[in-house]
């Protein structure tokens, strides 16, 4: 049962500056929350109450303004700061400790998603005992993301990061699913060109000890881009749509732990409090009431 989740919100956002040059991206509003709000919803959504939050080196004070330590929302938030964007499998050395003997999820700061059966998947991949999985999704794009190449019974034969040419269109989300091997694997990786250490060498040593599965989101749910200007704004209007249509937020993280029942109608009020006079506020003081 994986109970922990890692959410990697450094990074240097470059394709985005000059906004992210003195914020970091992780906080920009997509639409009418942080960014951060939504990949920390899929972790809550999977019922995850133990996470870690990695940042850039002195961004700490700024994420506890909004988020102090979780007892607002009834789980545990725990900050750590990675020296410099090292790759994602970094997000592992760095959170050696908080992960100790157990298991554990990862999510990219960056990442949205969205969809009806979402989170009937996400706990059904927390039962994860050994191994590591991914998620998958078709996108028109595929060079521009990690790529997995299935074979007709959904296997995974191939993955690759960004390449040129692909035959396959099913990109690699920025959520994972690992045990605890992942701390030994991820010390163990050289660095690319890049010169950073790469998540789908990671995954391909998984894959090499047959121990990498795959779920794929279908083309009815939703993961969308947050890396340009242009997919930011296309992903903050997807969220505007949304919520403007039914009158419910996406990635409310108060609502969230009410319906979880990890807070109550009091917690809701003071979170009403501190956020002060505005929408998102008055949709909470709705969710109560
Ligand atoms: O979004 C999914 C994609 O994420 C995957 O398909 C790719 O396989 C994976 O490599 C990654 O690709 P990106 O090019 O989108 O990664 P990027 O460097 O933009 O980082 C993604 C997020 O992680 C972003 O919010 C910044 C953060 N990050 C990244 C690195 C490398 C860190 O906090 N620290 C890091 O060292």
């Amino acid at each position: 049962m994986i109970k922990k989740g890692i959410i990697l919100a450094g990074g240097t956002g470059s394709r985005m500056s000059p906004i992210t040059k003195a914020i970091n991206k992780q906080l920009l509003p997509l639409y009418d929350k942080p960014l951060f709000f939504y990949p920390l919803s899929v972790l809550m959504l999977a019922k995850i109450k133990d996470i870690l939050i990695i940042v850039n080196k002195g961004q700490v004070e700024q994420f506890r303004k909004i988020l102090p330590d979780g007892k607002n929302l009834g789980i545990k938030i725990t900050y750590a700061e990675q020296e410099k964007p090292k790759g994602l499998p970094d997000a592992f050395i760095v959170g050696e400790k908080f992960i100790g003997e157990d298991s554990v999820a990862l999510i990219l700061g960056d990442n949205f998603f969205f969809g009806q059966s979402l989170t009937k998947k996400l706990i059904e991949s927390t039962k994860l005992s050994k191994g590591a999985k991914i998620f998958l999704y078709p996108v028109k794009n595929p060079s521009l993301y990690g790529v997995a190449s299935t074979n007709s019974k959904k296997k995974i034969i191939n993955i690759v990061e960004k390449p040129k040419k692909t035959k396959s269109n099913l990109a690699i989300t920025g959520l994972y699913f690992f045990d605890n091997k992942v701390i030994k694997f991820s010390k163990s990786l050289r660095t690319s060109k890049r010169k950073e250490i790469e998540i789908v060498d990671l995954l391909n040593k998984y894959k090499n000890e047959k121990q990498l599965s795959a779920e794929i989101i279908g083309r009815g749910g939703a993961w969308l881009d947050t890396g340009s200007i242009k997919d930011f704004n296309n992903t903050s209007n997807f969220v505007a749509a949304i919520e403007d249509r039914q009158g419910l937020k996406i990635g409310c993280i108060e609502e969230i732990a009410f319906n979880n029942e990890w807070i109550k109608k009091k917690d809701v009020i003071k979170a009403i409090k501190f956020y002060g006079n505005c929408e998102y506020s008055k949709y909470l003081n709705s969710i109560i009431n």
